[in-house]
């Protein structure tokens, strides 16, 4: 079978350890042949192509990004560019094709095998770790870690400035790196989308930390909070997405802060630095598990599904149940963090 593979969305670390796993488990194992497809679905629109083979994948396993490069294209979103990639599926001799990415991308890979009968395995890839039917996604793990040792750092400045300081990290409509990094960083107050952002409620719990003589905090928030103001802003992706970079809810956050408690406060946007760099072992590992799976699942014809970790267990499922409903915080595992809040 001719395979192939790309990234889309936004990248993030432990892409190239799914890509050299396929490659190296389809062509040692299946006898398959790869093609990589470039940027996400713009390569295969506009059959930009390059070789995947044991020599292109070796070396790759900790390295950040994805050498295949992505984009937010969406075939959906332009006119005839759904039958466009059907065709060029065909015309690039390709027999199934291994989509790594997050909602966006698999909703397309769903669609494509729905629509014209496109043999497409997911792997589940975000750092956001919204996708349901897995417990996680790759890249999850390595943001969290990079959120967690930025948080450490700013704990200590804090405290030599009896500050507050309020680290926004990413996740636009869930607030899981956001509560991962906050517990494992011990923030002080965690505000997640999926909650109704109360900032009288920080700045309660700064106070109840001052009458303590804590004089510093942190304050983790997900990008994705709205004050109760509701604004966004910035620029929208191929699939209606709002870029919130520009939506500065830390640097909003930190000045109501500032002015309620009379404290200094300061924000810093982690942004794009917990998407860059090298994965970390849990994130390696499951990468490398995620596409070997995906290579077995071409070779098994399990098409429309998408790998998934269970448990300590990777199986498959219908690309249907991740991407139908966001896996968002569940309140109880968001009250359990409560126990810490100021
Ligand atoms: O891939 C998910 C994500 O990192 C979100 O957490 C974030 O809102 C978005 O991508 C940022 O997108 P971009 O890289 O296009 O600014």
């Amino acid at each position: 079978m001719r395979v192939g593979v790309l990234t889309g969305g936004g990248d993030c670390p432990g892409l190239n350890a799914v890509i050299r796993a396929a490659v190296r488990a389809g062509i040692t194992r299946y006898g398959h042949e790869f093609l990589g497809l470039r940027h996400g679905w713009r390569g295969l629109l506009e059959c930009e192509t390059t070789p995947l083979d044991l020599d292109v994948v070796r070396g790759l396993i900790g390295k950040g990004g994805t050498i295949l490069g992505s984009s937010r294209t969406n075939p959906y979103g332009h006119e005839g560019g759904a039958r466009n990639a059907a065709d060029n599926m065909a015309a690039l001799g390709l027999d199934a094709l291994i989509a790594i990415g997050g909602e966006d991308t698999l909703g397309v890979a769903n669609r494509l095998h729905h629509d014209f009968g496109l043999r497409t395995v997911g792997v589940p890839k975000t750092i956001d770790n919204d996708l349901s039917g897995t417990d996680y996604t790759f890249g999850f793990w390595t943001a969290v870690q990079i959120a967690v040792e930025a948080i450490d750092r700013l704990t200590t400045t804090a405290e030599s400035h009896d500050r507050v300081i309020v680290v926004e990290v990413m996740g636009r409509h869930a607030g899981w790196i956001a509560l991962e990094s906050g517990l494992a960083g011990g923030a002080d107050a965690i505000l997640i989308p999926e909650l109704a952002a109360d900032p009288d409620r920080v700045v309660a719990y700064l106070r109840e930390r001052e009458a303590r003589d804590q004089h510093f905090a942190i304050v983790v928030v997900s990008e994705g909070v709205t004050l109760g103001d509701g604004t966004v802003t910035g620029a929208t992706d191929e699939f209606g997405h709002t870029s919130l970079a520009a939506a500065g809810v830390g640097e909003r956050l930190a000045g109501y802060i500032a002015n309620a408690t009379g404290k200094e406060a300061r924000a810093v946007v982690l942004g794009h630095v917990q998407r860059g760099g090298t994965p970390t072992a849990f994130d390696r590992a499951l990468a490398t598990r995620y596409g070997i799976h995906a290579a077995r699942m071409v070779d098994n014809g399990a098409f429309g599904r998408m790998a998934a970790l269970r448990g300590a267990e990777i199986i498959d499922v219908p690309i249907e149940e991740a991407v139908g409903t966001l896996k968002t915080v569940p309140p109880e595992l968001f009250a359990d963090a409560e126990v810490f809040f100021g």
